[in-house]
């Protein structure tokens, strides 16, 4: 990092413009303002500036040249528990929580229980189905049948608690309580209130040897209030970001019908099978859309591939767009899972769960249990597409259209 002077270089190129309103717009402009001024320029987000890197390359050279000056942008939650959220910590904070939990992770193995959330995944898509006559609002209803699904999912990875058990009922009613309405930015006293209720919850917990990601961490006397609050935040986070994944799952495969009905088909179709096609089908729904970008807030001065970046500014680097890029796809902006089966991108091309010591710990398990859930869906259903419309941007993510619906129907009846 530099301090500059006043013979401070230039800022990048581009236009003083609101990026999310250019963005609403068009989903796609980040990828022609790269051609008219770069993979380096500026635009608006609120009154900051806002620096965007369009090229995985160069984001990555970005977060290793200027790591200590950035702060990740993410949800504060130090009002809670000491030390906040491991996104944002930072040294040998970072490095001594983060082993903790990828340590316990490996002695997991990633989401082992394939059956375990085949079923499961099953089980939420049939009360969808018992009932899709006769919701008013489908596509709502298929969101909080993937938010319940995917809640289930991920309170037994972390807490080993199995579907039917009180311990599981508690935690998933402590989940509805902490974001009823999707994950909260802002912390407020309900926010406070049930995650104390939450916390209580794991900490009254008899916890047996290995019981989930936490029995792990308990196992290795690594559960303080730090790592507690970041479990119970990780879950938060991640099953709304997963709930939004498998509805991209869900979109792909209504506009994809032979694919998906190949899967179903498929006898590699497992969920332990690697490469299968619906593990290809996960990858590609990834690049297509649900990696999108990573945000920093710059901290210090910095000067980077000759451009000024001064303190204050967000620096994004943006992922969607580096995905659509043609020197590394063949034709870019269709879906096709095949690319993924035949050459496989590299992680110089692809990296849909981050580029620096802030990368994805659990990029295992969510394209597991991605896999666990199209390949129950692939093989039980056909799906029929009754409401679409373009993506939105909502408040977190690019999203299928808001009034995106689907009916299921049942491969055996069909
Ligand atoms: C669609 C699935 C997911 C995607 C695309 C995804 C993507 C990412 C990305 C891009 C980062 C890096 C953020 C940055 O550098 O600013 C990240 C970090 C992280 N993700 Fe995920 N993630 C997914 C699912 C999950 C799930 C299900 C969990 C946990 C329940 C999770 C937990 C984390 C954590 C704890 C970090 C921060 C790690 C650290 O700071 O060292 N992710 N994820």
């Amino acid at each position: 990092m530099n301090r500059t002077n006043t013979q401070q270089p230039p800022l990048p190129p581009g236009d003083l413009d609101q990026l999310l309103e250019l963005e609403q717009a068009d989903r796609s402009y980040l990828l022609r303002a790269k051609e008219v001024y770069g993979p380096i320029f500026k635009a608006l987000s609120g009154s900051h500036l806002c620096v965007c890197v369009v090229d995985l390359e160069l984001g990555r050279q970005f977060l290793q040249e200027h790591g200590e000056a950035l702060r990740p942008v993410t949800l504060e939650l130090e009002s809670l528990f000491p030390l906040g959220f491991m996104r944002q910590m930072r040294g040998a904070v970072h490095q001594k929580y983060r082993g903790i939990l990828v340590k316990a992770i490996r002695s997991c193995g990633p989401a082992r229980d394939s059956d375990l959330y085949s079923t499961l995944v099953a089980g939420h898509l049939q009360s969808y189905t018992e009932n899709q006559d006769t919701h008013r609002r489908p596509s709502r209803a298929y969101v909080a049948t993937l938010t319940g699904m995917v809640t289930s999912m991920l309170i037994h990875v972390f807490f080993g608690a199995r579907p039917g058990t009180p311990f599981h009922e508690e935690l998933i009613q402590g989940f509805n309580a902490l974001g009823p309405f999707g994950l909260s930015w802002t912390i407020g006293p309900k926010q406070a209130a049930a995650f104390a209720r939450l916390r209580s919850t794991l900490l009254e917990h008899q916890w047996n040897p290995g019981e989930g990601l936490t029995g792990k961490i308990v196992d290795a006397d690594g559960l303080d209030k730090t790592m507690l609050g970041n479990l119970i935040y990780m879950v938060e986070m991640g099953r709304f970001d997963m709930a939004g994944y498998f509805r991209w799952l869900t979109w792909h495969g209504a506009h994809n019908p032979d694919y998906l009905e190949a899967i179903g088909r498929d006898p590699a179709a497992t969920v332990d099978s690697n490469p299968s096609m619906a593990q290809a089908f996960a990858l590609e729904t990834l690049r297509m859309d649900q990696s999108e970008r990573l945000l920093r807030k710059v901290e210090q001065d910095i000067v980077f591939q000759g451009f000024h970046i001064p303190e204050t500014s967000t620096v994004r680097i943006c992922l969607w767009e580096a995905h659509k890029s043609s020197q590394a796809f063949s034709d870019p902006l269709a879906f096709d899972p095949d690319r993924f089966l035949s050459d496989a991108p590299s992680g110089e091309a692809f990296s849909p769960f981050g580029l620096d010591r802030h990368r994805c710990p659990l990029s295992e398990v969510a394209i597991k249990l991605a896999c666990a859930f199209i390949t129950t869906l692939a093989k039980q259903y056909r799906l029929e597409l009754t409401a679409d419309g373009p993506a939105v941007r909502g408040p977190y993510h690019w999203e299928p259209a808001t009034r995106f619906a689907v009916r299921l129907l049942s491969r055996d009846r069909t």
